[in-house]
């Protein structure tokens, strides 16, 4: 079935639709923006009818913007984000605790001596920011109604009364029984949610029902989890291969083939894609704060948004002596201290917003250069490429500071909308069974590339020094 498809991503602070033509390419867009509320404690929230209202909102704008029918929709989520919802009436019992949101510690502690045990089975270590504990959570601290399932199912349900989750979407829980790719009794035993209702898990790639809401009845063809969709868009299809996408976040997803291989380096291991039955896994490693690091610096009055992070930056020639760990919302893979906050050290009378800009852009490209790593060490050889979008690409500055910390190029898409444009390769991949994944991928080389311009030494020193900055936050009692 050639034809536009409609592709929607569902992320944490907005919806972005793209009508998609497989001959004149994105034709239609839209934005919604979504506000999680972050409240004292590590705890964000977000009103799920937010989310949704959103999703039909953006999709709209990008249909009103295309001006012509589509064949087919495509529906991304933001992944570990899970609320408990009315399986009647589709309306939500709770809001949503959002993937950042670190309330489940509680659940995590009192499961510490399975920790092993679960990484084996699902491939992620033990922290609040995967679905699971947060479900626990809600049941445990909220209500015991309805269903407890990640935002996907529920927005599907409400578009389409279906179900149903992805393969990909579902390795985030830590329920899937990674080998099998369906869900483990003994990893819903141990969370306490052996008798949930959990959806079907389904392909990336599949019919899974219909919706009206943006017109004529419309097949949602396509489901993924984000950054999965954005690794198939950057087709990062083989080992060796990354991809790091820069939203709200910072997420480095790494190919490892038709094995699961768990990380021994401190990454999470999950399906990649399931697509006619198999499955091909990565490995995913998180910075939590990127673009919400830089809202936090605009909130403060520091930066004007994201666009005025070169103009700052190029104010001063280096970070004045200043280095943070924005670990706004503590630190993921590879240290999993969710519980830890940032720090900011070096400051002077005479540090400027320009040495924060530049501290900032230096502690983010840290944290990724260092997941690079460590896929690397799992991969047993470096990787090839790194390929790069989102949001926070646009900024040369954090793009170069990527390379010289990596001491690798860093490949820019020209897809600014990779997540996308990866959901919307599914949607028509599940629409025309007779395409092939290469064919309903969209082909487009890199928009800029960015070589290292300091010495292997000069980023040794520079990394170095974030380490010591990590290894002051790790060693300092918990607060
Ligand atoms: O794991 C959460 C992540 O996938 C969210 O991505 O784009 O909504 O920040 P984004």
């Amino acid at each position: 079935m050639a034809g536009p498809v409609l592709a929607v991503d569902q992320g944490t602070s907005g919806t972005k639709a793209l009508v998609v033509c497989p001959e004149r390419g994105v034709v239609g867009t839209g934005f919604a923006e979504v506000r999680p509320r972050p409240l004292p404690g590590g705890l964000v929230e977000v009103d799920p009818e937010e989310l949704y209202g959103s999703v039909l909102e953006a999709g709209r704008r990008a249909l009103a913007e295309a001006g012509e029918p589509v064949t087919a929709l495509g529906l991304a989520n933001q992944g570990e984000t899970v609320l408990a919802w009315d399986p009647h009436t589709g309306r939500p019992l709770t809001d949503a605790l959002v993937w950042q949101d670190r309330r489940a510690e509680s659940v995590c502690a009192g499961l510490a001596a399975h920790a092993e045990e679960l990484r084996h089975m699902t491939g992620l270590p033990l922290d609040p920011y995967f679905a699971a504990p947060k479900m626990a959570w809600i049941r445990r601290h909220l209500t015991r109604e309805g269903h407890v399932t990640t935002s996907d199912t529920w927005l599907v349900h409400r578009l389409t009364g279906a179900r149903v989750t992805d393969a990909a979407t579902a390795s985030r829980t830590q329920l899937l029984d990674l080998d099998r790719t369906d869900w483990s009794p003994r990893a819903l035993e141990l969370y306490g949610l052996r008798d949930e209702a959990l959806p079907e898990i389904v392909d990336n790639a599949a019919h899974v029902g219909t919706t009206g809401v943006f017109g004529p009845e419309l097949p949602l063809t396509g489901l993924a989890v984000d950054q999965q969709a954005a690794l198939l868009a950057q087709r990062v299809t083989e080992p060796g291969t990354a991809k790091c996408t820069y939203g709200t976040g910072a997420f480095l997803l790494a190919d490892t083939g038709a094995t699961p291989r768990r990380g021994t380096s401190g990454l999470a291991a999950c399906v990649a894609r399931r697509l006619g039955g198999r499955t091909d896994y990565c490995l995913d490693g998180q910075v939590y704060t990127a673009a919400s690091a830089v809202r936090w610096l605009t909130d403060l009055g520091v930066l004007r948004g994201a666009a005025d992070l070169d103009p700052t930056g190029a104010t001063v020639p280096d970070a004045g002596g200043v280095t943070f760990v924005p670990a706004l919302a503590g630190l993921a893979a590879p240290w999993w201290r969710g519980d830890l906050r940032g720090s900011l050290t070096g400051l002077g009378l005479d540090t400027t917003p320009g040495h924060l800009v530049r501290a900032l852009c230096e502690g983010i490209a840290a944290q990724v250069a260092e997941l690079a790593d460590a896929a690397a060490a799992d991969l047993g050889a470096p990787l090839t490429v790194l390929r790069v979008d989102g949001g926070l690409t646009r900024s040369a500055l954090l793009m170069q500071t990527q390379a010289d910390l990596l001491q690798r190029p860093v490949e820019v898409s020209a897809l600014p909308d990779a997540t996308a444009l990866g959901v919307g390769a599914l949607a028509r991949l599940g629409a025309d069974p007779a395409l092939t994944l290469a064919d309903a991928l969209p082909d487009a080389g890199p928009a800029a590339v960015y070589e290292p311009r300091v010495s292997a030494d000069e980023a040794g020193t520079r990394r170095a020094r974030f380490r010591t900055a990590v290894d002051a936050l790790l060693a300092a009692e918990p607060a």
